[in-house]
Formats: structure tokens, sequence, C-alpha cells
């Protein structure tokens, strides 16, 4: 899992279109939380669809680590036992939570509010990204928090002994900042109230709800404020993922720029906040339809019906970015087979994800042909037009991509290995396993060619 053994792999040019109808592994951000909430909650939780890519799993073991069981069915039923809110127990170890940011904060806001001493650390990317964000405002419940210098893992963490709740402005469009909030709130006697200014993915509250807590959810202009009694007792509850958006967006754009294909992905998620990339390439006039449209586990969930064609160079507005802010690298290679520009404004958070994404996106297109400039905030791509219905040349591709250990530089790139004149490189698919476990195998169950090499 720490990825020192490199695995490059490559993709090409597929002779045929690509076609097959495919399920997509379970959502992340919903498999963490569920994980996390059946930790916290009386009783035994059943998870169906659990994501078991790594970041999942380094919260399934951060919480067996902290006093609750969880096991599996040979059937990939996952069971947590419980420990009640306030009951998780002093790690015996240092907690590793990898390559997630997920797991990592979301999991400062449990330790902050029980009164146990614990140590996190990360793997070289997590060890660089920003700590601070969770652990300032988390101070403010009574916890201490000793870092890096510059708030970087590893970490300390001596949780309150009686949590103070919290009111909080969430500064940055950050689902996790306001996550770790709640989940502080959740062991803090009094109303935890925190406020953001743009409406960001609502998996925790929905899952509060769905075990039981009191939450309150108002809009606000373009944000919200929510609000949540502390000390419920959390009762476990049955949790069915759905396939996750951001890992079905790989093999759409590839439906979508392979000439001729017709691809069904079954199962994705679409909760509203997640689901700007869609609008984005419909906007961009790509086929997309919903179809079986349903509720399953309390989220929306449809099969998507993609079918290959031209897509058009568009702007995408700032506000859109919470609801795709995982999917503008992708995004991008659908942008360089589009014709004409897109302008994809105000991607600031892309500079702290798993990598420094807004670089590395644009690294990763014009390294292989295709014009890119960032400015300020903004990403612009300018499409080849060699997408399906080809109105351009290829990009030349031949590069060889480096992953900087982010699985969302790794995949995007592998897809536009499929329009290259060359085949694309990339330096570790390993990271890939991080959110999509199987996904060279699965594409190639379409007819994409992805191969080690
Ligand atoms: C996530 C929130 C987002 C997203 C990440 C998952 C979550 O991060 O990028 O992949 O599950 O809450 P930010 O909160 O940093 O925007």
């Amino acid at each position: 899992m720490d990825h020192e053994v490199l695995r490059p792999m490559a993709s090409s040019r597929p002779a045929a279109p690509l076609s097959g109808r495919i399920a997509v592994p379970g959502d992340k951000s919903i498999s963490h939380r569920a994980l996390m909430f059946g930790a916290l909650a009386v009783g035994e939780t059943r998870i169906t669809g659990l994501l078991t890519g790594e970041d999942v799993l380094r919260t399934a073991a951060a919480m067996r680590a902290l006093g609750a069981e969880v096991t599996h069915d040979p059937d990939g039923t996952w069971r947590v036992a419980g420990r009640g809110v306030g009951g998780l127990t002093e790690p015996a170890n240092v907690l590793d939570m990898g390559n997630s940011g997920t797991a990592a904060r979301l999991l400062c806001g449990i330790l902050a509010s029980h009164p146990i001493f614990s140590v996190m650390t990360g793997d070289a990317s997590l060890r660089r990204r920003p700590m601070r964000r969770v652990t300032d405002p988390l101070t403010a419940t009574g916890a201490r928090f000793v870092s890096r210098a510059g708030g970087l893992l590893p970490l300390a963490i001596e949780g309150a002994r009686e949590a103070l709740p919290l009111e909080y402005r969430v500064p940055v469009p950050s689902a996790q900042v306001k996550s770790a909030v709640l989940l502080a709130g959740l062991n803090a006697r009094g109303t935890t109230r925190v406020e953001e200014p743009e409406a960001t993915r609502d998996h925790t509250e929905n899952m509060l709800r769905h075990f039981g807590a009191t939450v309150q959810v108002e809009t606000a202009g373009a944000g919200r404020v929510i609000t949540l009694r502390g000390q419920p007792e959390l009762r476990a509850a049955d949790v069915v993922v759905p396939g996750d958006p951001s890992s079905a967006s790989f093999p759409l754009v590839a439906a979508l720029l392979v000439p001729g294909s017709s691809v069904t992905i079954l199962s994705v998620g679409l909760n509203p906040l997640r689901t700007g990339l869609l609008l984005t390439l419909q906007e961009m006039g790509a086929a997309v339809a919903v179809t079986n449209p349903r509720v399953e586990g309390g989220e929306p969930v449809g099969d998507l019906v993609v079918t290959a064609g031209a897509l058009r160079g568009v702007e995408v507005p700032p506000e859109r970015a919470p609801t795709m802010i995982d999917e503008y690298p992708v995004l991008a290679v659908a942008a360089a087979g589009a014709i004409g520009t897109t302008r994809m404004r105000g991607l600031k958070e892309l500079r702290v994800k798993e990598s420094d994404r807004l670089a590395g996106t644009a690294t990763m297109l014009s390294e292989n042909g295709i014009r890119v400039e960032i400015d300020g905030d903004d990403l612009i791509v300018h499409g080849t037009g060699a997408g399906a219905a080809p109105a351009g040349g290829a990009p030349v591709g031949g590069a060889m991509v480096r992953t900087e250990l982010d699985h969302r530089i790794a995949m995007p790139a592998l897809v536009l290995g499929l329009i290259t004149e060359q085949p694309v490189r990339i330096d570790d698919a390993g990271i890939i396993n991080t959110s999509f476990p199987g996904f060279a195998a699965l594409m190639g169950q379409l007819g994409a060619t992805m191969v080690d090499i």
C-alpha cells in the first residue's frame, strides 16, 4: 500500500468503439462515512456496496484500532459493531490514513471530542496536505493538536475531556471541513452550528439523519446552515452505497470521446451536489441520458447511457466547483477532445488535493501535445476536436505522466491515451487502487486498452 514499487501502465487508441454495461465501485465519500457512523452507533451496521479501495480500508482499520469491530462476509456485506457516541477507545498505535484526506480530516473531528490520545500520519501525499483547515476550528472544542510545522501530518491529538460545541463558518468550500466539525459536535454537549457559504456534498448530514441524529439544514443564499443537537444516541442502520459518480466519470468521458461508443454505467449516485460534471458535459453537447432513476439508501441513483459524439468547449462557472471538484482533470481530458476552448473557473481548491491537481492536469495535457493555460485559478484547455466525430487531428500523446500519488491524475491520463496518436503512459497505476480497484480491467471490458508496461 506504500507504492514503493511503481507500476507503469499505458493506454492506446482502441481498434473498435467502446461498448457494454458496467457498474463502478461504491461511492468513496459515503463508504468512509458509513464505517465511521457505524463505529459511533449502538448495534450492528450492515453496509452493502462498500468501496474496498485502499482509502476506505484505511478508515476501516482506524475504526478497528479505535475499538469498533469491523468485519465482512464472503458476499461483500460489511458489518460494523459500534461503540456508541463518545465510546471509541485509545488506539495502541499510530493511525496511518494512507493517501486519504477525507479519512484523516473526518477522523480529526471524531478524535477531537473523545478524551483519548492518538497520533495520525499518512503517505507522502497526505503528509503534504493542509490540516489546519480542520485542526484550527476543532481546537475550540478543547482538543489539542500538535503537528509538524505548517500544520502537516504526523499529528498528535489529545481529545477534549468534555468537548464544547462549535459555531463555525467554513472559510473554504469543503465538505471535509464541514464534516469534521459536525462529527466533533456529535459528542459535544449542546448545539453545533456550521455555516457553509457554498453548498458542498451533504452525505454527512444525510447519514447523521439516517443514524437517528437531529440535524437541521437551512439554505442561506448559495450556502447552507447546519445545526446538530449533540450527544444523540446513534442507532445502527443499514447502508446501501451507490456507485461513485466520480469513478463513473472515467468510463463516461472515455465513451464520449472514442468514436462510435455506446456504454451504460449502472447504479451511479446522482446526489445533486455531485452532478456538476454531468451538467457540464451536457452543456458541451454530450449525449448522456439518465435512465431508471430511483432512490437507494436515501441517495438518488440512476443508470447513465452514454453515446459518443462531438463536444464543444464551454465556460464552467466557479460556483459549480463544489459539485464537481474531483472531476476537473477528466473534464479537462474531455475538453482536449472537444471543438473549441473550455475555460474552467475558480479551481483554487485543486491545488491542495492529493497533488497540486491544477498544475498536474495542465502538465498532463501539455506534455501530450494539447495547448493549455493556467490563468490565476482558471484552467483553459484548447480543444483539438479529436474526439468522436473528429473535426481535428489527434493530439500526439506519447508522454510519461507523473502521477504524484494522485489517482485522479492517473485515470484521466489513461482516458486521454484513448484518443492520442501515441500511447499515453503513467508512472504508477498502483495509486488507482485508492479509489477504483480494478479500473484497467473494467475499462478493458468496454474494449479500452490499458496495459502494464
Ligand atoms: C470529500 C470532499 C472533497 C473531495 C474529496 C471527498 C468528502 O474534499 O475532494 O474527494 O468525502 O467529503 P474537500 O472537502 O477538501 O473539498
